[in-house]
């Protein structure tokens, strides 16, 4: 994965500077062209032979040096770069970084990079602690930066807490996972849907689901985060849409249909976590309905199946639709993949702890056409979504995406 990769290292003042030559070492076994930058502290700790050596290039540790040539170093590290990797970071750098101060050559390469950032503190439990740092890491996180977070333990200045630099394992899978997920949709269309529907009965109530739209939102982040363009069609939800994602907002599960009517033919790939209501009151009263009699009965009418009419539409698409069970998880998961034509249907027993509406994390089966079921374990709903991108790439090398002939005809 990292073979012809430009990996810039940033290095900052920490005494897990030493640790850093363990990883220039395996960035450069794994392939990678790496460059190391170092700022004045770090240079206290280790001396930057030390890197040079180990990556075979000159080491970075001046923002006003021209090479020969004349090309204005910063930029050209910061353009070449595919992937920037802040080891150890201190909440100095950090707080640079996310307040757009560029005042050294690290902080002015993180600015001026278009290229991933990924993040990797090491620092004493309080600052870690400090919620002027805790706040720059998450604004950090906000604009797409990536982190690994510093382990627990026992720290260099004798407290105990999380502050140490993360594992190297634990840093170099986190490299490998932004270079792959980075760019490997690139070139493809995702439309999501998310969220429940909600059908009015009259101006002050509605009929709708559980359904929280985490597991759409998922889906549509990690496939914004590995390249894709994503549309994400969403019922009303209290989540933040993903950066990167066209958003259109809906209700009713008619504004649904219509929306993703509208965009199907330029997709290549829908996803449709939406819970979408399969009836809807045949009229929402204009007016509050009073309180009359003992029971109140509401008349109800059916929506359409949105997926299913896609699968009668479909050319190129690939289509993923979800189920929710509450039993017979298998026998029904295998009914709707084959009534509604599907490639991948993701079936979830929604009343497993640990799974379905509102949590964070799910427990899905996969099923294929032809009746092959995967069952995952317990995982995280943004693990769970990137499991589910990969299978569709997989669709894609086997032939059922023309990923060329899907660019050429948008
Ligand atoms: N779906 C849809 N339009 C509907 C109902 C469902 O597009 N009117 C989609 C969902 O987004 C999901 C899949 O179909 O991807 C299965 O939804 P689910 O509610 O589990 O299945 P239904 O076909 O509605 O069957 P039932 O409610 O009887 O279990």
């Amino acid at each position: 994965m990292l073979a012809g990769k430009n990996i810039t290292v940033g290095i900052t003042g920490g005494i897990a500077v030493f640790k850093v030559a363990q990883l220039v070492s395996s960035l450069v076994a794994g392939g990678a062209d790496v460059r190391v930058m170092m700022t004045r502290s770090a240079q206290e700790f280790v001396r930057p032979l030390t890197f040079q050596t180990l990556s075979g290039h000159q080491v970075y540790t001046d923002l006003f040096v021209r090479p020969a040539g004349g090309a204005v170093q910063h930029i050209e590290l910061a353009t070449s770069s595919d992937l920037i990797v802040l080891v150890p970071a201190t909440a100095n750098v950090i707080g640079k970084v996310a307040n757009g101060i560029a005042d050294d050559l690290i902080s002015t390469v993180v600015m001026a990079a278009t290229c991933p950032v990924l993040i990797c503190p090491a620092m004493n439990v309080n600052m870690y602690n400090n919620p002027i740092v805790k706040r720059n890491i998450t604004s950090l996180r906000d604009l797409n930066y990536h982190f690994v977070e510093p382990g627990v333990g026992r720290l260099a200045c004798g407290a105990e807490g999380r502050g140490r630099l993360a594992d190297l394992d634990i840093i170099m899978e986190k490299i490998n996972s932004v270079m792959a997920v980075n760019g490997d949709l690139h070139g493809l269309s995702v439309m999501v849907t998310a969220g429940p529907t909600v059908e009015p009965i009259d101006p002050v109530r509605y009929i709708t689901n559980r359904s929280s739209g985490k597991m759409g939102y998922a889906v549509a982040e990690a496939a914004a985060g590995r390249g894709a363009r994503v549309l994400l069609i969403s019922g009303p939800t209290a989540l933040k849409p993903p950066l990167g994602v066209e958003v259109i907002p809906v209700e009713t599960a008619a504004e649904m249909y219509s929306a993703v009517m509208g965009r199907f033919s330029s997709v290549d790939v829908v996803v449709k976590t939406a819970a979408v209501a399969d009836y809807r009151p045949v009229t929402a009263a204009k007016q509050k309905i009073k309180k009359q009699g003992e029971t109140l009965t509401i008349e109800m009418e059916k929506n359409p199946d949105i997926l299913a009419e896609l699968s009668s539409m479909k050319k190129h698409q690939v289509l993923v639709g979800f189920a929710a069970e509450t039993e017979d998880l298998e026998q029904n998961a295998r009914l709707k993949l084959e009534k509604k034509n599907l490639d991948l249907l993701v079936a979830n027993d929604v009343s497993l702890p640990g799974a379905g509406f509102g949590k964070d994390t799910n427990i899905a089966k996969l099923v294929f056409p032809g009746g092959r079921i995967v069952s995952l374990p317990k995982m995280d709903k943004s693990a769970l979504a990137h499991r589910i991108l990969d299978e569709i790439l997989t669709f894609r090398k086997v032939g059922k995406i023309n990923l060329f002939y899907n660019i050429e005809s948008r």
